[in-house]
C-alpha cells in the first residue's frame, strides 16, 4: 500500500491554551509539502502533535497513517510506523553516545530477533556521515552534547538517512546551516525523495525550496492552513512577505492568539 498521512480537523491544545485550531493536510508517498507561516503560528506544536509530544493534548480531529489510527499510538509505535521528527530544536543527551542512540533507534523500528549487525549498522553510519560530510569523531560523541546549531541539524538529516521512515516531518531543518552545509543537508533530503515516502518541511525560508523542490507549499496561520499552492507561492512569500496573505483573507492577527 502506499504511505498516506491524512490529517483531519486536528486540534491541540497546551496548558489550557488552543494552538492547532483544525489542521488539515494529506501527504502521500512521493510527495513533498512545505509549510511555511509566520512565528507562533502553530508549525513546531503540529510537528509535536503529530509526533505524539506528551505535552500536547489533542481533543479533537483524527490522524491516520496508511489506514492506522496515529493518534492511538504511543512515540514508539509512531517511529514504528515510520513516522520521524526532525526537531527545531533537537535535544541534547549526556552520556549516551550518538551511535548507541541510533542503534538503539535502528533496531526499535526492526522485529526482535532481526537486530542490525553491529558491523553492518556501523558500516551504514559510516557512509551516511560521508554523505553528510560529517566528521566520524561524531558516532562517538554524546548526542547533541556540545553540537553546534549546524552540527545538531546534520545529526537530525543522520537520523533520518538511518531510519528511512515513511513520512519525515522536518522542522526548520535549515535554521543555522551555513550556505554549504545547507546544500549538503539539502542533498541528503533529495537523496531519501522515494515514490513511497512523504516530506512534511516546514521552513521560514524559500532558499531552502531552491534545493528541495516542493510540490506544495501550505501557509498556516491561527494554528490551521490559510492558503495552499506551488512552489510559485514561496517566491511570493519571499518577495513580498505575509501581509498580503492577512489583507486577502481578513486576518489580522496571525498568531494563535491569547485565548
Ligand atoms: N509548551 C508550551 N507552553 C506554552 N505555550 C506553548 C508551548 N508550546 C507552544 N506554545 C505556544 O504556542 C504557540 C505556537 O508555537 P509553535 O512553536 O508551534 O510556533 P511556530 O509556528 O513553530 O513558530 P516559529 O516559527 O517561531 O518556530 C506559541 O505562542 C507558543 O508560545
Ligand atoms: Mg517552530
Amino acid at each position: 500500500m502506499k504511505t498516506r498521512l491524512t490529517i483531519n480537523g486536528l486540534k491541540a491544545v497546551i496548558e489550557g491554551k488552543e494552538i492547532l485550531k483544525g489542521f488539515d493536510l494529506e501527504i502521500k508517498g512521493g510527495e513533498i509539502h512545505a509549510v511555511m507561516g509566520p512565528n507562533g503560528t502553530g508549525k513546531s506544536t503540529l510537528a509535536s502533535a503529530l509526533m505524539g509530544h506528551p505535552k500536547y493534548e489533542v481533543t479533537s480531529g483524527n490522524v491516520t497513517l496508511n489506514g492506522e489510527d496515529l493518534l492511538e499510538m504511543d512515540v514508539d509505535e509512531r517511529a514504528r510506523a515510520g513516522l520521524f521528527l526532525a526537531m527545531q530544536y533537537p535535544s541534547e543527551i549526556a552520556g549516551v553516545t550518538n551511535s548507541d542512540f541510533l542503534r538503539s533507534a535502528v533496531n526499535a523500528r526492526r522485529e526482535e530477533g532481526d537486530e542490525i549487525s553491529l558491523i553492518k549498522f556501523i558500516r551504514q553510519m559510516e557512509s551516511q556521515m560521508k554523505t553528510l560530510e560529517m566528521n566520524p569523531e561524531f558516532m562517538h560523541r554524546y548526542l547533541n552534547e556540545g553540537f553546534s546549531g549546524g552540527e545538531k541539524k546534520r545529526n537530525e538529516i543522520l537520523q533520518m538517512m538511518m531510519l528511512e521512515p515513511k513520512i519525515a516531518i522536518l522542522d526548520e531543518i535549515d535554521s543555522g546551516l551555513d550556505i554549504d552545509a545547507l546544500r549538503i543537508v539539502a542533498e541528503g533530503v533529495n537523496a531519501l525523495r522515494h515514490e513511497d515516502r512523504g516530506f512534511l518541511i516546514i521552513t521560514h525560508y524559500q532558499r531552502l525550496l531552491n534545493y528541495i523542490k516542493p510540490d506544495f507549499v501550505h501557509v498556516m496561520m491561527q494554528g490551521r492552513i490559510v492558503k495552499s499552492g506551488g512552489p510559485e507561492l514561496a517566491e511570493r512569500l519571499e518577495a513580498e512577505g505575509y501581509e498580503w496573505v492577512k489583507a486577502e483573507l481578513g486576518i489580522e492577527d496571525e498568531t494563535v492568539g491569547q485565548d
